[in-house]
């Protein structure tokens, strides 16, 4: 099993004591576990030039696709995802900012549905919550299926140990992580990742972006009310079927095009 670790956090400090565990708690549960990671910093990704590129011509035509590209790869290639930030100025560091806005296709075409992720967030005093929820929000957009979350306020004490009660929720949370990848049982979707599925969808049907439409048709994405192998029951497909049919409605007499 591989994990895939992305730090947002320029430095391995506060947040990284959580990853640490977390790396532990996994090698003890599993000695085949092997851990991807990288460093945001280092990786010197140019802010996003809002050029749309890769919501019209394709993510390889964004112009910092060599650097964006093989850390896409490594997270499709990877058994589980683990990203991290501390907050910053109430929200995600710029860093981590900046590789999210790089990955905003990921909306329009979302793609991880099979997969799992942990969220790792660390604060000084505020905000860890709403910088989890949001990381959490932006996972659950590009498909995850299942996201993990460890947020922590004053992660160690003065000697930098982890306390007791941290430790037991980190090893808690990571062996639920762990033992859902290796089930690969997938959950059923919650009603805001199914409406925003078949918004997604209505777009997508409507062609505002050809290439949007063309992957959910080549995908076959565009013909159910969720991604076929993830398990959803006739209850929630019912109201889900309405729902598109008003969002395409809708999109039909505001056929607002993107600039
Ligand atoms: C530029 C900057 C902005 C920060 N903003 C906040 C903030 O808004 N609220 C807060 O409680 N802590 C804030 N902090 C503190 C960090 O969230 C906290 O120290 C975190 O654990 C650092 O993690 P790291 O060691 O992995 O970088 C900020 C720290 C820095 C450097």
């Amino acid at each position: 099993m591989n994990f895939l670790i992305i730090n947002g956090s320029p430095r391995r400090k506060n947040t990284w004591k959580i990853v640490e565990r977390v790396k532990d708690t996994l090698n003890n549960l599993d000695d085949n576990v092997t851990f991807t990671e990288i460093d945001l910093i280092d990786e010197e990704i140019p802010s996003c030039r809002g050029c749309f590129s890769c919501f019209t011509n394709g993510e390889h035509t964004c112009p910092h696709s060599k650097i964006i590209q093989p850390i896409v790869k490594a997270m499709i290639e990877s058994d589980g995802l683990i990203i991290t930030s501390p907050v910053y100025a109430l929200n995600v560091t710029g860093l981590m900012k900046n590789f999210i806005d790089h990955l905003a296709y990921f909306y329009h075409r979302p793609y991880f549905f099979e997969d799992k992720a942990m969220v790792v967030v660390t604060t000084a005093g505020t905000a860890h919550k709403k910088v989890g929820k949001y990381l959490d929000e932006t996972l659950a957009n590009w498909g995850y299926n299942e996201r993990y979350k460890l947020c922590f306020v004053h992660a160690h004490d003065a000697h930098g140990y982890l306390p007791l009660e941290t430790k037991q929720k980190i090893d808690k949370e990571t062996t639920k992580f762990y033992n859902s990848i290796k089930e690969k049982k997938l959950s059923s979707p919650g009603m805001k990742a199914l409406i925003m599925y078949n918004v997604w969808r209505a777009m997508a049907y409507n062609a505002h972006i050809p290439l949007d439409n063309k992957y959910w048709v080549e995908n076959r994405l565009i013909e159910t009310e969720y991604y076929e192998k993830v398990p959803c029951s006739i209850i929630k497909k019912i109201p889900m079927k309405i729902f598109y049919k008003i969002m395409l409605r809708f999109m039909k007499n505001n056929n607002v095009k993107q600039d």
